[in-house]
C-alpha cells in the first residue's frame, strides 16, 4: 500500500509543544538602545513597571556599557533606583566587562547578561574584543558574579548570520556557547541579530547544539524581525522543547552595531500566537498592549509590532 502524506489522509498531525514558556522582556534594554531619542527616566521606569504588572517575568533593564557606545542607557544606575521592583520578577541588566558589573552591583542589580557573537567582525565592531577575547573578558564577571550568587545569562549574536561576515555555520555557535557554559553561565541566549533565520537554520543549530551535549532547558531564543519570520522560528524552537524567548513590547529594537537590523520580534505578537497554541505565559497581552501604547506616547511615533497595529486600526 502507498503511504499517504497526512494532509492527504486530512489528519494533521499535531506538534507536541511546550506547555508553559519564559516570555523574556528586552524592550526596554534591547527596544531603547536603538532609538534616535533618548527618553526620560521617568517614561522609561513606568514602562519597565507597567512592564512587570502585565506579568512579565523578567525584564531586561538596561546595560552598564560605555555611555559612548549606547548613550541611550547611559543612565542605567538611576534607572534601577526608580523602578518598583515587584516580587518574582527578574530585572536582568547587560554587562560587558568588570567595570559593567561594579556598576550593576552598586544598584543591587541580581542577574546579568554577558554578550558575544558567533562572528569576530561582528564582536570586534560591537564591544572591541574577538571571540575568545571576550570569553577570557567574562571569566572574572561571571566568577565574581557568581560570588555574589547572581544568575548569569549569555548571549550569542550572529548565531544565524553576520552582518558583515554573512553566513555562520552551526559548528560555529556550538563551540562558543559551549566556551560559555564552561563559564557556568546559567542560560544561553542565541541571537538572530539581524534577522535572517527561517525555521530550518532554527532547526540545524539546535540539533547541533542537542547533539554535542546542550541541554533545552539552557537554551533562550532571540529573534529580530526583519525579514517577518520569527514567530516562525519560534514555532520552530518550540518544536524542539525550548521555553524561553526573549521580545520586546511594541517590536522595538535593534543593535546600532548591526547594520541592517530591525525591531525584536514584539511581545505582543508573541503572546497572541502562544495564547493561540494554548501555551501558558502568565502575562496579560491588554496590559502589555497598554504599556507600548504609553511608551508610544513619548516616543512619537508607532511601534512596528503587528498585533499592535490590528488593535489600533488607523486611528490608534
Ligand atoms: P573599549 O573601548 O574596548 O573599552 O570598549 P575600554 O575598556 O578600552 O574603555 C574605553 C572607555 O570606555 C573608557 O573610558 C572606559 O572607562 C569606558 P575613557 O577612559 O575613554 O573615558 N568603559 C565603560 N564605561 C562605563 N561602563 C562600562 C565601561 N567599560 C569601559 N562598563 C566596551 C569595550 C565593551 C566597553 C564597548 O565596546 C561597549 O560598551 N560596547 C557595548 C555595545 C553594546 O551595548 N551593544 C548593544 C548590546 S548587544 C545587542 O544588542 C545584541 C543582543 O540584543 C543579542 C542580539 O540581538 O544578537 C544582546
Ligand atoms: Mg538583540
Amino acid at each position: 500500500m502507498v503511504e499517504m502524506e497526512p494532509w492527504e489522509e486530512h489528519a494533521i498531525r499535531r506538534p507536541h509543544l511546550p506547555e508553559r514558556v519564559t516570555v523574556y522582556e528586552v524592550g526596554p534594554r534591547d527596544g531603547l538602545q536603538n532609538e534616535a531619542e533618548t527618553l526620560s527616566l521617568e517614561v522609561r521606569a513606568e514602562f519597565i513597571d507597567a512592564l512587570a504588572e502585565a506579568g512579565l517575568p523578567a525584564i531586561e533593564v538596561g546595560s552598564f556599557v560605555s555611555p559612548k557606545a549606547i548613550p541611550q542607557l547611559a543612565d542605567s544606575e538611576e534607572l534601577y533606583r526608580r523602578i518598583h521592583p515587584v516580587s518574582g520578577v527578574r530585572y536582568p541588566a547587560l554587562v560587558p566587562n568588570l567595570k559593567g558589573l561594579e556598576r550593576a552591583l552598586s544598584v543591587g542589580v541580581r542577574e546579568i547578561a554577558v554578550f558575544t557573537a558567533a562572528s569576530e567582525t561582528f564582536n570586534r565592531k560591537n564591544i572591541n574584543a574577538g571571540v575568545d577575547e571576550s570569553i577570557e573578558r567574562f571569566r572574572p564577571v561571571v566568577a565574581r558574579a557568581k560570588e555574589e550568587k547572581i544568575r548569569v545569562r549569555g548571549y550569542v549574536s550572529t548565531v544565524f548570520g553576520c552582518p558583515y561576515e554573512g553566513d555562520v555555520s552551526p559548528e560555529a555557535v556550538r563551540e562558543v556557547v559551549h566556551k560559555l557554559l564552561d563559564l557556568s553561565v546559567d542560560e544561553i541566549s542565541l541571537g538572530d541579530t539581524i534577522g535572517v533565520a527561517t525555521p530550518a537554520d532554527v532547526y540545524d543549530v539546535i540539533e547541533a547544539l542537542y547533539d554535542s551535549g546542550v541541554t533545552r532547558g539552557v537554551l533562550a531564543l532571540h529573534f529580530h524581525d526583519t525579514r517577518g519570520t520569527a514567530l516562525a522560528n519560534v514555532f520552530a524552537g518550540l518544536e524542539c522543547g525550548v521555553t524561553t524567548y526573549d521580545a520586546s513590547a511594541g517590536g522595538l529594537g535593534g543593535c546600532p552595531y548591526a547594520p541592517g537590523a530591525s525591531g525584536n520580534l514584539a511581545t505582543e505578537d508573541l503572546l497572541y500566537m502562544l495564547e493561540g497554541l494554548g501555551v501558558a505565559t502568565g502575562v496579560t497581552l491588554a496590559r502589555v498592549v497598554e504599556a507600548s501604547r504609553r511608551l508610544a506616547e513619548s516616543l512619537g511615533h508607532r511601534p512596528s509590532g503587528r498585533y499592535l497595529a490590528a488593535v489600533w486600526g488607523s486611528n490608534g
